[in-house]
């Protein structure tokens, strides 16, 4: 699996979609799939997901559908899933310990390496096997080891010094959960998550529906 040209955004955001749900399939014992059934099952377009895969080269076979494991670990080379990274999560509080613990990430490669915090009390306890480390050691721990994402968990006011270290220290990637924009070196890739965002969106069709419910009264 090479370099596929400039993919639409969109498309990328929809990949993880189908892997999930190949990945479910693959759990209950089912060997080929249609683009029609996934489209029914996944409530999208099936000339959408074959556009789509199409995208990187198509995998189907007219007639016979997709062989679910094949496109599954096709899927899983086109998002990267089939490398090892190594990860640093910066900020052990609420969020930074929850993903220590988290052991669902959909790449089993994708391990967490270090835990680092600014905290007395927090340094040199562990979080599922995890020492915290003190972030003054995080130069001397990314010269020993692999560094290629670092995941901020720290207040918003400590995000962007944060987001600015990791990438001195060479990570390829930023996940950053604080609630604010960060800037990164060029060449860095940078994930922003606001739960929150998904929260509003969730309110607002809330709202909507209630508007709506109160307007048929
Ligand atoms: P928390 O207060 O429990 O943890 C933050 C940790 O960062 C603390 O352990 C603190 O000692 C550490 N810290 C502070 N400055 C640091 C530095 N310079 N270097 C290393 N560690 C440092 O906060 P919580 O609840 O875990 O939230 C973490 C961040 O995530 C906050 O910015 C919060 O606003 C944000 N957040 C994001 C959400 C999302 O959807 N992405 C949802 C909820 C919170």
């Amino acid at each position: 699996m090479g370099s596929y040209g400039k993919v639409p955004e969109a498309v990328i955001r929809r990949m993880p979609k189908y892997y999930r749900y190949l990945s479910d399939k693959l759990l209950q014992g089912e060997e080929r799939i249609s683009s029609s059934r996934m489209s029914e099952e996944l409530g999208m377009n099936a000339s959408q997901i074959r556009r789509d895969l199409n995208c990187f080269g198509g995998f189907g076979q007219q007639g016979y559908g997709y062989s679910i494991g094949k496109l599954r670990d096709e899927i899983a080379a086109i998002l990267g899933l089939d490398r090892a990274y190594g990860a640093v999560i910066i900020g052990a509080g609420n969020i930074g310990q929850a993903l220590v613990h988290y052991s669902g990430f959909a790449c089993e490669k994708f391990r967490i390496i270090g835990v680092f915090d600014v905290r007395p009390e927090a340094i040199g306890k562990t979080v599922a096997g995890c020492a915290i480390r003190h972030v003054q050691t995080l130069a001397e721990f990314a010269r020993q080891n692999r560094v290629d994402l670092g995941i901020i968990c720290t207040p918003k006011e400590a995000a962007q010094e944060t987001a600015s270290m990791l990438c001195r220290l060479g990570v390829r990637g930023i996940w950053n959960f604080a609630p604010t924009d960060v800037e990164v070196s060029r060449g860095v890739r940078l994930e922003n998550v606001h739960l929150s965002d998904s929260l509003y969106v969730l309110l607002y069709h809330m709202k909507q529906q209630g508007d709506l419910t109160e307007g048929t009264k």
